[in-house]
């Protein structure tokens, strides 16, 4: 799906800005779509601008942006200050703002309080939270109050201290059977997606059979009706050991060292700043 028209000049320009019911018309009319995380005004800006159709304002800003080992600690502020900014830079894709851990968990009048400020604050057009069995409530109650929710089933990261790690989740068939049961069940409460985190392909494609809203996948195989990655994932910025489902489709880490270290040397030389460089 793309949210953007091609100009005559056949550069992408906006039609109109994404709403929740473009997403389940795409699922459809079976075309899938990409969602990518995004932290800030000017990388937000870009992807409006490439027509990618929803921003995840993720809680794993925590881990790739801020430096924590997992996403139990991000606060709401946290949460806010990034998601105002990427809702700045992009006036025309759907901007979801994650809610972090412990601000939504205790019920659904919490979970309102932090929503709320997520689309005043924030500018996001929709709330992600995760789980299913009592957000099954919290959602409905949300969505009666005109708060779009999109769910996450699977490896809720948020849970990484009850789960002992981050592990591929639904892989017997009680576990396989809860989750198609919590994603039916959050579709009906109204949430408009549902993340799939980290589960295999085929109880991923029982649960796209299962709803009429569409499923993104990360880690949750082809059969979604949309993927997600992280900025940092996708573009090769992240160190250390990457998930099986990433692809990184540059390695733009490596690209940022060797202009940084040409800078570096350039100063140490007297080379930069050249003549054009510099005021008369
Ligand atoms: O926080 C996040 O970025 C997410 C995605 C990985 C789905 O929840």
């Amino acid at each position: 799906m793309s949210v953007h028209a091609a100009d005559q000049h056949g550069a992408a320009s906006p039609a109109r800005p994404v709403s929740i019911h473009d997403l389940r018309a795409s699922k459809e009319r079976g075309e899938r779509f990409a969602m990518l995380t995004a932290y800030d005004a000017s990388s937000a800006a870009l992807l409006d601008e490439l027509g990618v159709p929803v921003l995840l304002v993720g809680d794993s800003l925590g881990m790739v942006a801020l430096g924590y080992d997992s996403t139990v600690p991000v606060t709401l502020e946290e949460m806010l200050h990034h998601t105002a900014a990427v809702s700045r830079g992009a006036p025309n894709s759907l901007v979801v703002g994650d809610l972090p851990f412990g601000t939504y968990q205790d019920g659904p009048s919490q979970a309102f309080a932090s929503a709320v400020r997520m689309l005043k604050e924030g500018g996001a057009n929709a709330v992600k939270l995760e789980g299913g069995g009592p957000m099954v409530e919290v959602t409905a109650h949300l969505v009666r109050a005109g708060i779009p929710v999109m769910g996450h089933l699977g490896l809720t990261p948020q849970s990484v201290n009850q789960f002992g790690g981050f592990k591929v989740q639904g892989r017997d068939d009680a576990a396989a059977d809860a989750l198609v049961a919590d994603a039916i069940a959050l579709a009906d409460a109204g949430a408009f997606a549902i993340v799939l985190e980290c589960i295999p392909e085929e109880l991923a494609r029982r649960v796209t059979d299962a709803i009429a809203v569409p499923t993104i996948g990360i880690g949750a195989g082809l059969h979604c009706d949309a993927q997600v990655l992280v900025w940092h994932d996708l573009l090769g910025l992240t160190t250390g050991r990457l998930p099986r489902f990433v692809k990184q489709y540059v390695d733009l880490r490596s690209e940022m060292a060797g202009a940084i270290k040409a800078y570096v040397s350039e100063v140490a030389d007297g080379e930069y700043p050249g003549p054009e460089h510099t005021y008369r």
